[in-house]
């Protein structure tokens, strides 16, 4: 594997080495020295068009850790702002000697773009509303933490599915798994074409959540409401968004005992997640999604610069 641009990258085979992998490389992360040399000598570009915090941070802290060279490039600061074209842009970068680019852009398909222009390994950190694939590996690593094997555990996925690269990475991701996945969200914010993903769809967050319309639920994961993405009304108020279809305390009583609740973060508290359900300590795995970030980037830029998959299942 040269590139990681989609979930659907990914067979069964493939995701569970990345994951396995990952298990190894958490490890490293409770060590006081958190250094392996496996990258050394190898150079990583973070190059980021769009904001970030977690995501960017994680794959420096990834590369760091494998003893790679990481250099951050965003859009601010860089000839991007002075008219310079995107081809323009990442083959200037491309020409000084670099092994990977990890790259996000808000522009859906631009990551796959650019794997066109350049001859070494490309990493999709967020392309517009398509696709996020290191989140969804590290949503799966979270889970798998937490419920162990994911065949046919019920996700269900709540939120702007509409403009969330997250939840079409994640549905695919899942489905390879193979978890069963249900979607929910307002009319206005289910994806035309969603009719074609593999999964439910639901309007009706209480039915869903309370296991009385798509079966028990295992797994819960609320995603923010982009409003940087939407141009018009796609809801009346935030007060009724959060009345339809925020984790509220009461919801999360909807919920059996053991459910986790996932977020990939940023998140809009008393929006689409209340604090009671982020901050819940038995249940929100808010924290462990972070944590599991940087495993999951240091296995997929292990596997994507040290070799194929034998390296990955050495
Ligand atoms: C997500 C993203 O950027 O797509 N966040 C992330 O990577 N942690 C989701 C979001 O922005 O809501």
């Amino acid at each position: 594997m040269r590139n990681l641009l989609s979930a659907a990258d990914l067979d069964r085979d493939a995701a569970l080495a990345i994951l396995d992998t990952a298990q190894r490389m958490h490890d490293v992360q409770t060590r006081e020295v958190k250094k392996l040399p496996p990258l050394r000598g190898r150079t990583i570009v973070n190059l980021f068009f769009e904001d970030s915090t977690r995501t960017r941070s994680s794959f420096e802290i990834a590369g760091k850790w494998l003893s790679a060279d990481v250099i951050n490039v965003s859009a601010k600061g860089s000839s991007v702002s002075k008219g310079e074209s995107l081809r323009d842009t990442v083959l200037t970068v491309a020409a000084m000697g670099v092994d990977a680019l990890v790259v996000r852009h808000n522009a859906s398909g631009a990551v796959a773009r650019i794997a066109g222009w350049v001859d070494c390994a490309i990493v999709n950190a967020g392309d517009g509303t398509h696709e996020h694939p290191t989140q969804a590996l590290l949503d799966a690593y979270a889970l798998r933490a937490r419920l162990g094997d994911l065949a046919d555990r019920h996700v269900v996925i709540v939120g702007d599915i509409t403009h969330s690269r997250v939840a079409r990475s994640n549905v695919l991701l899942l489905r390879t798994l193979g978890a069963r996945v249900t979607i929910v969200a307002p009319p206005t914010l289910m994806p035309s074409g969603v009719h074609a993903w593999p999964c439910d769809t639901s309007w009706d967050l209480d039915a869903v959540l309370s296991g009385k319309a798509h079966g028990d639920v295992d797994a819960v994961m609320m995603l923010r409401v982009q409003r940087e993405r939407m141009s018009g009304g796609y809801f009346p108020s935030e007060r009724e968004y959060a009345a339809g279809y925020g984790l509220s305390p009461e919801r999360v009583d909807l919920l059996g005992d053991d459910v986790p609740i996932l977020h990939p973060g940023p998140m809009n508290r008393g929006l689409e997640i209340s604090s009671v359900a982020a901050d819940d300590l038995g249940r929100s795995l808010v924290l462990d999604q972070v944590q599991a970030g940087v495993a999951v980037r240091m296995a997929v830029l292990y596997r994507l610069l040290s070799g194929g998959p034998e390296a990955v299942a050495e």
